[in-house]
């Protein structure tokens, strides 16, 4: 989604804002913008904008082209289009009918089109297609009579509905820049003799690790040295201050070509810290922000898990464990589809919500729905004070570090790893497993950084397989059990990267009719399950001879030491020697490794893919 900052303080407002966006432009990259305030103080104080389709180098050509005035208040923009092309007009920020008021904008109007017919009637002329510009007219004409920046937002959120985050200035009160929040992230930074507005901590840890989050609904003020909030009706509220204690090095690449690939590589470590401190004193499992009693969890007699895109692969994976280990029926179902189907849900029901970001809108909105049906919602989630988190009754936070790269990668894992906990959890308090047995699956898991490490191991062979599969337009993905989603998340991330058709599937599946498919040459990696579950394994080796048998070029990824598919596989990857249930943390990783080289020989943008956006947060 698109990605805000705002900076007051007494640095070069342009750099500081430049610099937050290069950090965010995770968020979207259809076209990029800055407005600034030009003479702050002075009778002739206005606001000086550029802004321009594409990403972000070109606006910075842009600017040096034609630089800007130099200025200690600004904000800027980087745009993932949802109304109007992302053309330069469409880029934000927008300005007021008389250029005083400048407005950037994160997310949908929905009572856009009578807004529009009411500013055109009284003669305002707009600029562009977007929602964004009616909200910049609104504000001014609101400061032009006579309000002040923050009551003048009050008032305008107040009769905006959608989802509309918003940072502004005004030309003639340079002292001040306000935000306001509905659904998608804004947080303060709190500097010393300065102050940030950003969707991300990331724009301004670089300056400060102080912040503030902001609820639902509220209106924030900041000068080089206050915060003031307050409701979007002007009741006084408070946000929540907390300390980044992840440093700038998390945000850079450490000598990377991609955040994608650095991010594939830190997965030992996140696994690691996704596990740390899961144990109390007597060694069993303890989930620090359950907040659901065990009464609560005792209850629960259906599990319903939800989530978008990688997230609900995670899902997809957490039924096995969960069903396996708890004994708990478990539906995964896709968060964009959920409330539209009348899901059947009551108290007893535990909605799981994954995600990454924690701000996906489908899935926020599917939160909210199980809430109104007296559902408890826990949140998995990797970004602290997310909206998902708030909005949940219990949270497992997984601890990946910022996920920059629009394929989420670490992120992933450290879901599987949060699900994995949630299940020995619920298992631990319904006593369908013994303690013991929950240890030793701990231990397992707590193997399990080691093991990730000994898959990556392998990337040298992938990116030669990569290479040799650069011609290749059509790619097929099969497991079964565990590795089923895991073929699935392999394909997704193959379309995601490399713009590649790309399908996975049940290899049980097959020859119900994708095997059709299959012609000479066409790629089928085939996750193979440990040799241990015999009965999954042979089918799948049997699968694995059948796409042979019709031209596939078969790629193994089987456990050390399994030499029943080298004679039916072109390839084989090696994967640790783990159990079934784990297998989708090790067997994930060469699909990631494959995809990331793939689009890199491709010559394409491994960290910002076309047309997509790391959190979307709209519906
Ligand atoms: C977007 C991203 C995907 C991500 C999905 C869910 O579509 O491009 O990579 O998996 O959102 O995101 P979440 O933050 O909810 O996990």
């Amino acid at each position: 989604m698109c990605a805000i900052v705002g900076y007051l303080g007494a640095k070069s407002a342009q750099e500081v804002i430049v610099e937050g966006l290069r950090r965010m432009e995770y968020r979207g990259y259809d076209s990029a913008g800055v407005a600034l305030v030009d003479g702050a103080g002075t009778e002739s104080a206005a606001v000086a904008v550029r802004k321009k389709a594409g990403k972000l180098g070109n606006l910075e050509k842009l600017i040096d082209e034609d630089p800007l005035p130099p200025s200690t208040i600004g904000l800027g923009h980087t745009r993932w289009a949802t109304h109007g092309a992302p053309n330069d007009r469409n880029a934000h920020p927008h300005l007021g009918a008389h250029g005083r008021v400048a407005l950037i904008h994160n997310g949908i109007i929905e009572n856009f089109a009578e807004l529009r017919a009411e500013l055109e009637d009284a003669g305002h002329v707009l600029l562009s297609e977007t929602d964004t510009e009616l909200a910049a007219h609104l504000l001014e004409l609101e400061v032009e009579s006579g309000a002040d920046l923050t009551t003048a937002m009050q008032r305008v959120c107040g009769r905006l509905d959608g989802a509309f985050t918003f940072v502004a200035l005004d030309a003639r009160d340079p002292d001040r820049i306000v935000g306001a929040r509905r659904n998608s992230p804004l947080v303060v930074g709190l500097g010393e003799g300065e102050s940030f507005l950003a969707s991300d901590v990331a724009a301004f840890i670089e300056h400060t690790r102080e912040a503030l989050e902001l609820g639902q609904d509220q209106v924030v003020t900041i000068t080089r040295d206050s915060v003031s909030v307050t409701g979007f009706d002007g009741s006084p509220a408070e946000g929540n201050r907390f300390h980044v204690d992840w440093d700038l090095s998390a945000a850079e690449k450490d000598g990377h070509d991609w955040f994608m690939r650095k991010e594939i590589f830190e997965q030992p470590r996140a696994v690691a810290d996704s596990l740390l401190g899961r144990r109390g004193a007597d060694g069993a499992l303890q989930l620090d922000e359950m907040r659901l009693s065990d009464q609560e969890l005792r209850d629960v007699d259906k599990i319903i898990i939800i989530a978008a895109g990688t997230s609900f692969y995670a899902g997809m994976v957490a039924k096995y464990a969960v069903e396996h280990w708890c004994r708990v029926p478990v539906e995964v179902e896709l968060a964009s589809e959920f409330r539209y189907r009348d899901p059947i849900l009551d108290y007893s029901t535990l909605v799981v919500a994954i995600s990454q970001s924690g701000e996906t809108a489908d899935t926020l909105q599917a939160i909210r729905h199980a809430r109104t049906q007296r559902s408890k919602v826990l949140a998995i989630c990797n970004t602290n004070g997310s909206t998902i988190p708030r909005e949940s009754d219990a949270v497992i936070y997984t601890h990946a570090g910022p996920e920059i790269g629009v394929a989420s990668t670490k992120g992933f894992l450290t879901q599987l790893v949060a699900c994995y906990l949630l299940a020995l959890y619920l298992a631990q308090v319904k006593g369908t497993k013994y303690g013991d047995e929950i240890d030793q699956v701990l231990c397992q898991l707590e193997a399990m950084p080691e093991a990730v490490a000994e898959v990556l191991g392998s990337a040298e062979q992938v990116y030669a397989l990569a290479r040799s599969y650069a011609e290749r337009r059509s790619f097929l993905f099969v497991g079964r059990h565990a590795g089923y989603p895991v073929a699935l998340e392999g394909a997704l991330k193959l379309k995601e990267l490399a713009y590649l058709h790309a399908e996975g599937f049940a290899a049980g599946e097959l020859k119900h009719g994708p095997i059709a498919l299959v012609e000479d040459g066409v790629p089928v990696f085939c996750v193979v399950p440990p040799r241990d579950r015999d009965f999954l394994h042979d089918k799948m080796v049997s699968g694995i001879m059948e796409v042979r048998a019709r031209g596939a070029r078969t790629i193994a990824l089987a456990e050390v030491g399994d030499t029943s598919v080298e004679s039916c596989s072109d390839e084989v990857v090696r994967l640790p020697r783990v159990p079934v249930l784990l297998q989708p943390l090790v067997a994930a990783v060469p699909l990631q490794l494959f995809a990331c080289e793939l689009a890199t020989v491709l010559g394409l943008d491994v960290d910002q893919p076309r047309n997509l956006a790391k959190s979307v947060t709209v519906e």
